[in-house]
């Protein structure tokens, strides 16, 4: 059976959430609307037509849940900035409130012995500034590293490991290529100018922190999937190129220095012209102190002629008869591994922190306790081929589940449950699940 000891003594345990994800109060204590509170007042854009508002109210019950963090054994306690809480139009006045929040939060890390990471973008925009183009706009960037610097010299003196984006490419192609996420855009056109002013904020913001803070551990995360062709066909082995160009390669190759990786995808050829990223490619990098790899399922691939743009799509785990997790994504450990061995190899990518892998059930609560079986399968199985991937050498230096408490799953809405701990949405009673004990034994070791 795993061990955490096998990881070695300086390997770092994590657990990962998000403000927009937990936190609630989202028009409380001056905090301004951001682009989910917007999204999901609209009907039909969340599931069965949740909405955001109180979340897991983490605001107020922040001690608890970090208290849940050290009992679950715990040394690294990720979490996210809302950028509206700070900026409540994106830019100019501060609301005082917001910055004394992040302090208590930090603060009770600190005298709990969790070590805080902090990510400054985790998918809430502020409102005001989408509704000046948000992330399609050249502004955003002045706007964001505003946002970063009064971060940085509020909190870091207490704070050292930050993570600039969270998954560029989920939010750039959810939010503004297919629209199923805040803030709703589609379009080729939104989608690359949303890449290109994100893959500059990654590498300004990074600067900003390394200028600011004196002895910055700075990462930044991607998400990252191994990509497999349905059949050995060229036409299937093509369409998964593209798509690995797509969803693992876009951003982290400039983040390295690389530029985007058109060789392999004449669109992103046309990109490169239509906007004239090629003159950018040495403001892209940043030389980053870890990398965040984000991965769950693989994903299984097929030519389509059908399909605009990339002309391909997947063959769900269902359909192939392959173990899936209730979001339908595909349990394979041996992809994990792989996709790890892919960013290792990398020569700019020297260290990688596994900042988020979990599962999502259908968990019950019966008699005050979560059997949630599977999900510790889950864990046990990727864990071992996490294992596997640092004893043959790639670099990986810690791990982070998410997520610490079901919570807000963005258009699935409070549906999909990914916690170590079970919440009760109407009464924000927190139960820990039988996965919660089984991280605590094998933390505890
Ligand atoms: C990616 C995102 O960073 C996080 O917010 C989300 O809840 C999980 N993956 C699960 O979908």
């Amino acid at each position: 059976m795993i061990k955490s000891t096998d990881f070695g003594e300086d390997f770092l345990w994590g657990v990962a959430t998000a403000a927009a994800q937990i936190e609630g109060t989202s028009d409380m204590y001056g905090k301004g609307p951001s682009i989910w509170d917007t999204f999901s007042a609209k009907n039909g854009k969340i599931k069965k037509g949740h909405k955001i508002n109180a979340a897991c109210d983490f605001y107020h019950r922040y001690r608890e849940d970090i208290a849940l963090v050290n009992v679950l054994g715990f040394k690294i306690f990720r979490f996210s900035i809302a950028w509206s809480r700070i900026l409540p139009y994106g830019k100019g006045e501060i609301n005082q409130e917001g910055i004394r929040f992040y302090h208590n939060v930090i603060d009770e890390c600190l005298e709990n012995g969790i070590t805080p990471y902090i990510t400054l973008y985790h998918w809430d925009l502020p409102q005001a500034l989408e509704d000046e183009g948000g992330w399609t706009s050249f502004s955003i960037n002045a706007a964001f590293n505003a946002f970063v610097s009064i971060c940085a010299l509020e909190f870091g003196d207490k704070v050292k490991n930050w993570i600039i984006i969270n998954e560029p490419f989920g939010f750039t192609s959810l939010g503004y290529m297919l629209g199923v996420h805040a803030p709703g855009r589609t379009g080729l056109s939104n989608f690359f100018s949303a890449v290109h002013h994100t893959a500059l904020a990654q590498a300004e913001g990074g600067k900003i922190l390394r200028a600011e803070i004196s002895k910055a551990n700075i990462g930044t995360t991607f998400s990252c999937s191994e990509i497999l062709p349905n059949t050995q066909s060229d036409s299937d082995i093509i369409a998964a190129k593209r798509i690995d160009c797509l969803m693992n390669r876009l951003f982290i190759e400039p983040t390295l220095g690389l530029g985007f990786p058109t060789a392999d995808w004449d669109l992103l050829e046309k990109f490169q012209i239509e906007y004239g990223t090629w003159r950018h490619i040495d403001r892209y990098k940043f030389d980053f102190d870890f990398i965040g790899l984000q991965n769950y399922f693989p994903l299984t691939v097929k030519y389509n002629a059908f399909i605009p743009v990339i002309q391909a799509w997947e063959v769900k785990a269902k359909s192939r008869k392959k173990p899936h997790t209730a979001m339908g994504w595909e349990i394979n450990p041996d992809s994990f591994y792989n996709i790890i061995k892919q960013f290792a190899a990398y020569t700019g990518v020297k260290n990688i922190i596994i900042t988020e892998n979990g599962a999502a059930y259908h968990d019950k609560i019966i008699d005050g306790t979560v059997n949630d079986a599977e999900r510790i399968a889950y864990f046990q199985l990727y864990l071992t081929a996490l294992l596997k991937a640092k004893n043959d050498g790639l670099p990986v230096t810690g791990y982070m589940a998410w997520t610490l408490m079901d919570n807000f799953e963005w258009a699935e809405g409070f549906n999909a449950r990914f916690g170590l701990v079970y919440n009760d949405f109407k009464t924000q009673q927190r139960t820990i699940k039988d996965s919660g004990y089984w991280w605590q034994q094998f933390l505890n070791i």
